[in-house]
């Protein structure tokens, strides 16, 4: 017979009676695929591995434990034949032969019915990935298909748009601290399926370089506003582009509701009929201090973060903070916005019983090229940044952690 490519299909196992023979590591590497497609999954092995096991002991599927016999295969739509016995699998495949079932053999492809792909998921779409020569089939570089296709789906480095189910409206996308590794997968591709994307001074800016020329890179910053404050603008844009049909991403610094007017956007969305997803994004406040080696909490040091935002001063009015209180706590103190005001921040805490000697970091522009820390304490931070000249933004850590390293002995 001449030798023709495989034709790749859609098996719909639903309910289906799928027969595995044995229950070794080829077993257990596909039954979780088969058991996701909804497979009626009967296995014909006399041992299993433990977690081929556990899926038997939690009713996923049946577990005849005997070796295969003949009949085996009488109504089954699909078999996956890996046993470690070649006759039992070659007799098994020439049942599938007779009785016309696809099959799969793990220990001579060649000889099978069918053939398995390596598959994936990413960006709504299942990818299968087969070789194109059958006496060719080289399963490492059909793996490596996969896995760049869904990697760059995922990451958006793939580029394909949805026109069926693109997601509508606004998506409010945190994209996290500033490394542009540091945003989410879903964060990313909706990224790339964006007609407008408005970004803040904040976050990954380097990923809007990649985007294609046709896509409508707003800064929010720039944004006129004249009568309106500018976050009424930014909602106004938001809902503008929307109306027009476009896919929007809102592109912010670390997580959209910490610190970043998220609800007051998702509000405004709301209010105009607009549909917005939200995306989590990595916040700065725990991110930032990792990145430059500080641990928010440490196993004897510190059980407890709070974070807090530094951007009205303690004795201003419209402070909503109670400095008191968490001069008190034994925890680690983030401080988001507080470069400005951290002479009086740093007093306070001290006036409030705070030790003067507790130690204080200033993380500047963490993740980014341009990251640095300095050290300093409560006594000495003000003059510090003075000296060192320590910009926003920065991310201040107050608290026993700041002197926790790998060096640093349990
Ligand atoms: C308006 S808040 C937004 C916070 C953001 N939504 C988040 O979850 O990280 C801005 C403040 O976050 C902190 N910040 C954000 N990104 C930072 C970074 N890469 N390095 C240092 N601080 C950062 C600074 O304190 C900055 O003033």
């Amino acid at each position: 017979m001449p030798e023709h490519p495989a034709y790749p299909v859609g098996l719909r196992l639903t309910g289906r009676r799928t027969v595995v023979l044995g229950a070794g590591q080829v077993a257990q590497r596909r039954l979780p695929a088969l058991l996701a497609a909804g497979a009626d999954v009967l296995l014909i092995s006399p041992s299993a591995t433990p977690s081929v096991e556990a899926m038997a002991e939690r009713g996923e599927l049946r577990w005849e434990r005997r070796r295969y016999a003949a009949g085996d295969l009488v109504d089954a739509w699909y078999a996956l034949i890996a046993t470690s016995d070649p006759e039992a699998n070659a007799a098994a495949s020439e049942e599938g032969e007779r009785e016309r079932v696809w099959c799969v053999r793990a220990d001579d492809a060649e000889a099978a019915s069918a053939l398995t792909p390596a598959t994936g998921r990413g960006a709504g779409v299942s990818v299968a990935v087969l070789s194109a020569e059958l006496h060719d089939r080289d399963p490492r570089h059909t793996a490596a298909v996969r896995d760049a296709i869904v990697e760059g789906l995922r990451d958006g480095s793939v580029v394909a748009r949805q026109y069926r189910s693109r997601t509508p409206g606004v998506a409010l996308v945190g994209g996290g601290p500033g490394d542009p590794e540091l945003i989410t997968v879903r964060g990313r591709r909706l990224l790339a399926e964006a007609d407008v994307v408005i970004a803040d001074r904040l976050g990954p800016r380097d990923l809007l370089d990649e985007l294609p020329p046709h896509v409508e890179v707003i800064d929010a910053a720039k944004i006129p506003y004249g009568r309106f404050m500018a976050q009424e603008a930014i909602n106004n844009a938001l809902i503008e582009h929307a109306k027009a049909g476009k896919a929007v991403v809102r592109l912010k610094g670390g997580d959209p509701f910490v610190f970043g007017r998220g609800m007051e956007e998702a509000q405004a969305l709301a209010a105009a009929g607009i549909s917005c997803t939200v995306v989590p994004g990595i916040s700065s406040t725990i991110s930032v201090p990792s990145a430059a080696g500080i641990p928010v909490t440490h196993r004897g040091v510190a059980h407890e973060f709070t974070v807090v935002s530094g951007h009205v001063a303690p004795d201003d009015e419209r402070s909503l903070v109670d400095w008191k209180a968490l001069a008190a706590l034994r925890g680690t103190l983030v401080v988001l916005m507080g470069v400005d005001k951290i002479d009086r921040i740093a007093a306070t805490l001290v006036d409030h019983g705070k030790p003067a000697d507790t130690p204080v970091a200033l993380v500047q522009e963490g993740t980014t090229a341009t990251q640095r820390r300095v050290d300093a304490t409560l006594a000495t931070v003000a003059d510090v940044v003075r000296t060192e000249q320590v910009k926003p933004p920065a991310v201040i850590v107050i608290g026993p952690v700041v002197r926790v390293g790998p060096d640093t002995l349990p």
